[in-house]
């Protein structure tokens, strides 16, 4: 019997973190957050004081590190045994991140560790190329967007509430660059599945989008 996999595709900023840490509590299901894969190897590069150019070296990086994750009310990543949580959000990890990403090397490197993840009795997968790379055959795929405006308030408010100083207009100019970034890279871009469902959820709950997936669901 294959393990079903609900995919969660779309630009940062959605909403797919919280959706499907949701979903997959309702579902009884795990979660696979694949952006913090890249955020991890992110923090690896930084402390092991990689230059981001250098694929050979990521590569190599990428194949060497462990990663532990721990799911609760947040997700808790260890890195080689050591607790990097704290710097897994950073925007400076994202940027990183997003840069590597576009580097099919490393997509390929990190491919498996992503696949792994599926298991009985399934899966609940968020990232940029779900639905389209890592799991094809997934039978649940949507595509999560909102437009940059939302995506930035959104990030705005959260950071504001973490007593973080931040700007509305540089995080818009950040989220925009980085849409751009994820949507051109050669490789695995972000993109919508051609089967999955297309949900912008700029006016909508975060309850509303659940159902609305659940409703795919069933
Ligand atoms: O989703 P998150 O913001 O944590 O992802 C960080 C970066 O990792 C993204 O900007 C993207 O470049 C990359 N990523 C990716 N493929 C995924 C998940 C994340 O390329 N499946």
């Amino acid at each position: 019997m294959t393990i079903p996999v609900l995919t969660i595709d779309g630009p940062s900023g959605a909403g797919k973190g919280t959706v499907s840490r949701l979903l997959a509590k309702k579902l009884g299901w795990h979660y696979l957050d694949s952006g913090s894969i890249y955020r991890s190897l992110a923090i690896a590069l930084q402390i092991n004081s990689v230059d981001v150019a250098d694929t050979n070296a990521i590569v190599k990086v990428a194949e060497a590190m462990t990663l532990e994750f721990e799911c609760g009310d947040e997700l808790q990543v260890k890195l080689d045994g050591v607790d990097i949580t704290p710097r897994l959000g950073l925007e400076s990890t994202g940027v990183i991140a997003s840069q590597i990403a576009a580097m099919p090397e490393v997509r390929a490197v990190l491919l498996q560790k992503q696949q792994d993840f599926r298991q009985f009795p399934g899966l609940v997968a968020d990232g940029r190329d779900m639905g389209t790379v890592v799991f094809p055959d997934a039978e649940n795929k949507v595509f999560l967007t909102a437009s940059a405006a939302k995506r930035a308030e959104r990030r705005y408010k959260q950071l504001i509430e973490k007593a973080i100083d931040a700007n509305l207009i540089e995080i818009q100019k950040a989220i925009e660059e980085r849409d751009r970034r994820d949507m051109e890279r050669a490789s695995a871009p972000l993109a919508m599945a051609s089967d999955a469902l297309y949900i912008d959820s700029s006016e909508l709950s975060i309850a509303a989008v659940i159902e609305e997936i659940l409703n795919l669901i069933h």
